[in-house]
Parts: structure tokens; sequence; C-alpha cells
């Protein structure tokens, strides 16, 4: 095997510096908030996979069993002789269901903030599939989606699994679902989405008993403390993650346990007692709604399947 082919290439300028700049705009701002991408570095993308272990977590093992389940009816309608191009592609575990269901696969393209997670799972994924052409690319989708076209032109097809897209705001999701649309102009996008429920189920599935969540939450705090020199006190934070039924999305939140001072980039920040930072939202969708903001960012959406609870859905949507 010739790994230098799967050896991801950099989309990105200086991380480290974009997060000390996020984070100061961002702890300066009333109510303080920091960007849900950055829980994403090699630890954080570790602790998400053990999220998606947990009981409480119904998102992953619904999704990958839909996929699973519809895996030939799905390869019908991408095609063959395509380029995967995987958008916030994690673990890489849910695509295999795809290179082992669609023909000709030409290429994959995987592409993910957390560079260094990246260039592991990649690697495995390499020496399991030998014969396939790999591009890894370490960006942020929220950036410039401009891929380089593969000699041949193949048709492009975009998956975006896990319910990412949960965490933009709705006018973002149709904007960033936008773009997406742009870079696959001819071929199509296959989504997953998680779906509006009970809000008790919401509630267990940000909130899990062994703290795992918590401790993925606060790997905020922890990044900005080792890549930063910040002093957060990990224990003067919790976390905090409640549903909200009028947005229809769970709010995390840090919340600060007593008055305290953190200083970063020798910078100081205030907090008063019980005070929040927000660390990310997971909206929920019906089925109609979702396809009506896909039908607002230009796609034509096609195929639906659920499962017999409708917890999840996964979507395919046509670019024409
Ligand atoms: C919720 S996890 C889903 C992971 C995987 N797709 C799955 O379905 O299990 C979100 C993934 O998107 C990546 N990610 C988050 N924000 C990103 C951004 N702005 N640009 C690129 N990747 C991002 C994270 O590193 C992580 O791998």
């Amino acid at each position: 095997m010739d790994t230098s082919l799967a050896r991801p290439s950099h989309a990105a300028p200086a991380w480290h510096e974009s997060f000390s700049n996020s984070l100061i705009a961002g702890l300066g701002k009333t109510p303080k908030e920091i960007a849900c991408k950055y829980f994403y570095d090699e630890a954080g993308s570790h602790l998400f996979e053990r999220i998606c272990q947990l009981p409480e977590y119904y998102q992953t093992r619904t999704e990958t069993s839909l996929l699973f389940r519809h895996a030939d009816e799905i390869a019908r309608l991408i095609g063959d002789d395509v380029e995967i191009v995987e958008f916030g592609a994690g673990s890489l575990r849910k695509v295999r269901i795809l290179l082992d269901a669609v023909a000709n696969i030409r290429a994959y393209t995987p592409l993910d903030i957390s560079g260094d997670y990246l260039t592991n799972v990649v690697q495995v994924l390499a020496a399991n599939y030998p014969a396939l052409f790999l591009r890894p690319l370490i960006a942020d989708f929220t950036g410039p989606l401009e891929l380089a076209p593969l000699p041949g032109n193949p048709r492009r097809i975009g998956f975006f699994p896990g319910s990412t897209i949960g965490n933009f705001k709705p006018a973002a999701a149709v904007a960033l679902l936008g773009r997406m649309r742009a870079s696959l102009e001819g071929g199509g996008l296959l989504i997953g989405v998680d779906l509006a429920k009970d809000p008790a189920r919401l509630h267990a599935a940000y909130n899990d008993s062994t703290g795992v969540t918590a401790r993925f939450n606060k790997n905020l705090l922890v990044r900005a403390n080792r890549e930063l020199g910040a002093d957060f006190d990990l224990d003067a934070f919790a976390h905090y993650a409640p549903y909200n039924p009028v947005e229809h999305r769970i709010e995390m939140y840090l919340v600060s346990l007593k008055r305290q001072r953190v200083t970063l980039c020798g910078k100081h920040f205030d907090f008063v007692a019980d005070e929040p930072v927000h660390t990310e939202d997971s909206h929920k969708y019906t089925i109609e709604s979702f396809r009506e903001m896909a039908v607002r960012a230009g796609f034509n959406p096609r195929a639906v399947w659920t499962d017999e609870e409708r917890l999840f859905s996964v979507h395919w949507l046509e670019t024409r």
C-alpha cells in the first residue's frame, strides 16, 4: 500500500490562531459562546466516538442500521463511477457501508477539521480498502468548498451523516447546504438528520449517565488550557444540555459554578456565578421540515428512509 496517497492535505491555515481568535471573540460576547467545531481535536474526536457507543445515544446505531438496511437502494440512486465526498467524516465507519455497496467508486474524499484523528482513521481505511483512491482533506466545511476536479470528472456525491447539519441554526444550515449543493453539481447528497421526538429521550441522549458527553463538552476548556495556555478550572464549570421545545433543539452550555476570572492569551474574562457559555445547538427536524429546508437550499429531495420509531432519517437529495 502506498500510504502517501492516504496522507491528508491541509486546506486550512493556522488552526491554532483561529481557535484563539474565535475563543477570544466568543468569550467577549454576551452571552458568552464557543463555536462547536472546536470540540474536535484528537481527544474530542475520540470522545465523540465514545458518545456514539452510549446506550442513550440512539442516533449512531439508528442511522447505521438505516444505511445497512437500504444500502442496495441507496447504491442504485447514487449510481456508479462516482466520487464520494464526506463532510465531517469522523471515524469513517459509516462510509464503509457505501464503499461496499456502490459500484466503481473513483475516489473517496473524507473532509474533517480534526486533522490528527483524520490522519489515523484514513490509514486504517486505506489498509482495509487498498484499491480505493483516497484524497483526505483537513478542512473547515464552513469555509470555501472548492474541491479540485478529478480526471474524467466523475459525478460527485456528498455524504453528510451524523446529523451534523443540526449544529447549524436553520438559516445557516440552508446556506451550508446551498454551498454543498454548488460543489456537488450533477450529483447528490446523502444526509442523516435527527428527528424531533419525546424531549425526555433527547435529554437523555445529551446527558448520559456516565458523563461522557460532559467530558466532550469540557474538552473545549481542556483544549484551550493545553493549546492556548488558558487557566480554566475544569471543576468550576458544569455541563448543561436542556432541550428547547420552542426552537426544537438541544442547547449545550458550560455553566460557571462560581464568580471567577479566566486568563488566556494575555486577556482576562470574568464570569459571574451561574453564567452560561453556549457551546452547541443540535436542531431536530421533522422529515417534512428538513425537506423544505433542502428545497430552500436548491436541492431536489428524493428518497427518505426512517426507522419504525421515527427517531432518525436519511435523505437522498439530488442537485437537479
Ligand atoms: C457529529 S460528528 C459526526 C461524525 C461522523 N460523520 C458520524 O456520522 O459519526 C461531526 C464531525 O464533523 C467534524 N466537523 C465539525 N465541524 C466541522 C467543520 N466546520 N469542518 C469540518 N469538519 C467538521 C468533526 O470533527 C466530526 O468528525
